[in-house]
């Protein structure tokens, strides 16, 4: 708190509880309209599989620190998150 003193364990239950809720709910609703768009839109499919190293990475069960790499999955996803929101 803004005078030093030391929060209720009430509170930091309470916003941890909506701490992951909120962080749930962005995630799978996000990533739900990712794989949905990409299963329905055949010319996004084809040219994240055959144009970017993006999903031969995910075959590879690609490191966490390769995940930059994956830029045409970045793409997709931020065009998901502008086509389909999850909060407005
Ligand atoms: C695509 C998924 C996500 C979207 C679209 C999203 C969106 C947002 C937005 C719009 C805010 C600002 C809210 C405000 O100031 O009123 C925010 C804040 C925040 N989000 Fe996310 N979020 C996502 C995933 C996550 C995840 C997975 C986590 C944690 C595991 C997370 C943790 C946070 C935290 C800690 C803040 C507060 C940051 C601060 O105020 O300094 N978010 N998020």
């Amino acid at each position: 708190m803004d005078d030093g003193e030391l929060l209720s364990t009430e509170a930091i239950v309470d916003h941890m509880s909506f701490f992951m809720v909120a962080a749930h709910d962005t995630l799978t609703s996000s990533l739900s309209a990712l794989v949905s768009m990409l299963a329905a839109g055949r010319d996004c499919r084809n040219g994240c599989a055959t144009r970017s190293p993006d999903f031969a990475c995910v075959r590879m069960n690609v490191a966490f620190d390769r995940l930059e790499e994956m830029k045409l999955t970045e793409m997709a996803f931020n065009e998901a998150l502008r086509m389909i929101p999850p909060f407005r």
